[in-house]
């Protein structure tokens, strides 16, 4: 903070104007913009923040926001680099420039508001220890479930909780399609292409169906959950192309709705001493946690199954607390504008009583990564669907093998046939991962099987 600010909060006197930078005027940058401008009813504080200046790729582009002429600039590196900005809001997206930029803002002492989970999940490591080292904080609540606030509760409110599960519905686009394909029976190339019409899924749809963006997401959430870094490459991550209108009507029989669940879990320890389990249990980045995105059966009775549409919710778990759930709009401006708003506003609070300690609950205080569990080691449950041979033994045979490798069968269903091949679904209890793909291999080579088709995890 500029030395003549500092005295006047040491002096009791209360400043006006934290200039904000702000790079991007996109979806969230204008609809941050507006919100800032809109600031009756609102908290008070707000008033207190000055749009000193807004770096855009164009001058020219047409604004659905006003600002002076002076404000608007296309040198984003001179925003980062002007001495009188207090805050930058990072909101143009994408890794580069977006990454430099963050870094030159921390090295210049300035605090960072990022929506951008893209960098923070692949450069967060780099970005906490600059910050950390200047003295500076980076406030990220609008980078995970849009207008959903989740990354303050977890820093704040529930870290007092020994989290044990973190799983959300964190990317909307995929729960939109998903939502559609089941409540209206059609396929997933329909859905998305009614989707990219209307607006719903992007041109390029990778990041969001093939769980990219949940990823990064559920890396975020993990990394505050269990107190350590998590390396993006350590997140096993499997989209929503593979689900068809056939699973799903399936699903809906068995008592379950197909759901692109992004979760981050601690891992059963193996039996030991209750105190020595007492001892490393949970939310230390000693203790192994999975963290997985992939298409999930959620019982209807869960409390994540009825988020339809493009809603976002994240159940928390954790010890003393039970179960806590987050709900809403995980995109648009609106939404995003009020999760960077509150980072910009819990600066200015920090700004105005400021002291020489950072607040610890606005700093990242993670320094060792976190260790995941290789996936083969994961216990749940599954979903397999088998194109089979009509013929005796088949299941007999399916059994036989499956009991080799300790895989328990919850159930077997036998209703369909695709041509002369009969479908089989089979829903496993709880079985390690590895021991149940050892038995899909020797399945495989079964002469009734056809193939199979489908393989789902079950929550
Ligand atoms: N593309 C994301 C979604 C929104 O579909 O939820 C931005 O994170």
């Amino acid at each position: 903070m500029p030395t003549l600010q500092l005295l006047l909060v040491k002096f009791g006197i209360r400043f006006v104007g934290v200039k904000l930078g702000i790079l991007g005027l996109g979806t969230v940058g204008t609809g941050t913009v507006q919100l800032l401008q809109d600031n009756a009813g609102r908290h008070p504080l707000l008033r207190d923040v000055e749009i000193y200046r807004v770096g855009v790729r164009s001058l020219d582009k047409p604004r659905m926001v006003e600002l002076p002429g002076a404000v608007l600039t296309t040198d984003l590196a001179a925003i980062v680099n002007d001495p009188q900005v207090d805050i930058v809001v990072e909101v143009i997206g994408g890794l580069e420039p977006a990454r430099s930029l963050i870094l030159k803002a921390i090295e210049n002492g300035k605090h960072v508001v990022t929506a951008n989970k893209a960098v923070i999940s692949r450069f967060g490591d780099e970005i906490f220890t600059a910050a950390n080292k200047a003295g500076v904080y980076v406030m990220l609540e609008a980078a995970v479930g849009g207008g959903i606030p989740v990354i303050q509760p977890l820093k704040q409110s529930l870290s007092v909780n020994r989290i044990h599960t973190v799983t959300g519905i964190v990317n909307g686009t995929t729960n939109y399609i998903l939502t559609r394909m089941q409540t209206e029976g059609i396929s997933f190339d329909d859905v998305l292409a009614d989707a990219q019409k209307l607006g719903y899924a992007e041109a390029d749809p990778t990041a969001d169906v093939d769980g990219l963006d949940a990823a990064d997401k559920i890396a975020i959430l993990a990394s505050l959950a269990f107190g350590g870094r998590i390396k993006l490459q350590d997140v096993y991550c499997e989209g929503i192309r593979q689900v068809s209108k056939t699973d799903i009507a399936y699903a809906d029989k068995l008592g379950f709705v197909i759901k692109l669940l992004a979760i981050a879990k601690t891992v059963n320890l193996p039996p030991i001493s209750p105190t020595l389990r007492e001892a490393t249990y949970a939310s230390t980045p000693d203790h192994p946690i999975s963290v997985r995105v992939h298409p999930t059966l959620v019982p209807k009775a869960h409390p994540l199954a009825s988020i339809n549409g493009v809603y976002n919710a994240i159940l928390v778990e954790g010890e003393p607390i039970g179960q806590v759930m987050f709900f809403g709009p995980g995109a648009g401006a609106g939404a995003t504008a009020s999760a960077v708003s509150s980072d910009i506003l819990n600066l200015v609070a920090a700004l105005q009583t400021s002291t020489a300690t950072p607040n610890p609950l606005l700093s990242c205080r993670h320094q060792d990564y976190c260790q995941i569990t290789p996936l083969e080691e994961l216990v749940t449950r599954f979903y397999t669907r088998f194109l089979t041979k009509d013929q005796p033994g088949v299941i007999g045979k399916l059994g036989t093998c499956f009991g080799k490798y300790s895989v328990s069968l919850e159930s077997v269903v036998q209703t369909g046939f695709q041509g002369e091949l009969a479908e089989i679904v089979v829903v496993t209890h709880d079985v390690r991962e590895g021991d149940f793909r050892q038995a899909l291999a020797e399945i495989r080579t079964l002469e009734a099987i056809d193939s199979i088709p489908s393989l789902l995890r079950v929550l």
